[in-house]
């Protein structure tokens, strides 16, 4: 497609999106949330409240909170981190962003140039891999488990780039309910992660955006807590624990990171009623909240886990997570996931290839993500039975087909 602006166009662009033409009938990918479990009057009258107090504010910039955001918000996440993740800060240790990727976005306009180096988990957020991709910056994997990342992996890859001169500029890491392995990883390993960090002057950057989602709520203390703030950078979101439309998320750091961070943030602050609707349901609300989304994500999971189970047999491995919204299956390595889900796709189902998910494409080629919490319960069991028969189709994988009435 040319436009009369072709010659215009900056060098380097990503390619083009297509058209959005809505979602396929089953959808298995995108970190969207349970829609029965959006607390839509709650969040109305949380609306109603905030407005018919405070309304007028929307008249300035910043809502009379100055540029961090709105400060009643960052006030509950004050609280919110301290008993949830351990974290203790104060409200100006907290930036409100449009979303968990706008900070990503700036830490990374904060702290890489082309060439060079960072460390991250092998298996990844794609959209974080991509956007290290588009920055020109080397990214190395380090291998997980079932505890997260391996620290003796770590170890190594650090003692290697520090022979060959190299000092990686941060260590991405989400440890608590990684994306997409689900992993959790143990306070011992933080501890660990942290020890390394300093040794080799290496800064963590903590990503937490499913830190909410824990069947049992039970979760070590943030990087960001054992390290009392030095050294790690944080961020989370309000997308999974409540809704990834509104699009807030938040950073914390130390006043000399934000005070540059604010320096690249030049949109004049995040959305406001966003953030003034969330911070009136959240102060009621929150934990009550997120315990009944658990309960119902946690019911999801075990009926894809069931239904992976009836449909692909053994050929489907996997982990079921400790919280979240993803399973990372791997399946027989004849079958190519990337193929696979160009296939499904055609025929009205999405599934996440593990190449896009992975440091490594081949082993994310015999991987997949599935995003199990916005589709219904029968809508996941059909939605399997469709992928076991295309994909059998394709791959002879799995070598027999359930009986199911689709
Ligand atoms: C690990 C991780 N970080 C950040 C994000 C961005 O989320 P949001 O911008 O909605 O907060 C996502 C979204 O899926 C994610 O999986």
């Amino acid at each position: 497609m040319s436009s009369s602006f072709d010659f215009a166009f900056a060098p380097g662009l990503p390619a083009p999106v297509n058209k959005w033409s809505g979602f396929p009938k089953y959808n298995f990918i995108g970190g969207h949330n349970d829609a029965e479990r959006v607390p839509v009057a709650q969040l109305i009258a949380a609306a109603t409240a905030v407005l018919t107090r405070e309304g007028s504010s929307l008249a300035t910039y910043g809502l009379n909170s100055g540029p961090l955001g709105y400060r009643p918000l960052r006030e509950f996440l004050v609280r919110k981190l301290r008993w949830h993740a351990g974290i203790a800060c104060d409200a100006d240790e907290i930036l409100i962003t449009s979303g968990s990727l706008q900070g990503l976005d700036l830490v990374n306009a904060l702290l890489l140039a082309p060439g060079d180096t960072v460390l991250v988990e092998e298996d990844c957020y794609s959209g974080s891999l991509s956007r290290l991709n588009r920055r020109g910056v080397q990214v190395l994997g380090v291998p997980l488990d079932q505890g997260g990342l391996r620290v003796d992996a770590l170890a190594n890859r650090l003692t290697d780039l520090q022979r060959r001169g190299i000092r990686p500029k941060y260590i991405y890491t989400i440890p608590t309910v990684q994306n997409p392995s689900g992993t959790i990883m143990s306070e011992e390993r933080r501890a660990e992660v942290l020890r390394l960090s300093r040794a080799h002057g290496v800064p963590i950057f903590e990503d937490e955006c499913y830190s909410d989602l824990i069947w049992d709520g039970r979760r070590p203390p943030a990087l960001y807590a054992l390290s009392k703030g030095v050294g790690v950078i944080h961020i989370g979101s309000f997308s999974k624990s409540i809704s990834p439309a509104l699009r807030v998320g938040y950073m914390v750091a130390s006043w000399d990171v934000l005070a540059r961070i604010l320096a690249l943030k030049t949109d004049a602050g995040s959305g406001a009623l966003e953030q003034m609707v969330l911070a009136e349901f959240c102060a009621a609300h929150f934990a009550e909240h997120v315990e009944k989304l658990n309960r119902g994500l946690n019911a999801k999971l075990e009926t894809l886990t069931t239904a992976l189970a009836e449909q692909f047999g053994t050929a489907a491995e996997f982990d079921p997570p400790k919280g979240g919204i993803f399973l990372w299956v791997k399946l027989p390595d004849v079958v190519d996931t990337q193929r696979l889900a160009q296939v499904a796709l055609a025929e009205g189902l999405a599934i996440n290839p593990g190449a896009e998910w992975s440091t490594s494409k081949e082993r994310g080629n015999t991987r997949l993500r599935l995003c199990f919490a916005n589709p219904d319960s029968e809508t996941i069991r059909r939605g399997v039975a469709t992928l076991a028969q295309i994909c059998q189709r394709e791959f002879g994988v799995p070598s027999r087909i359930a009986n199911i009435n689709r």
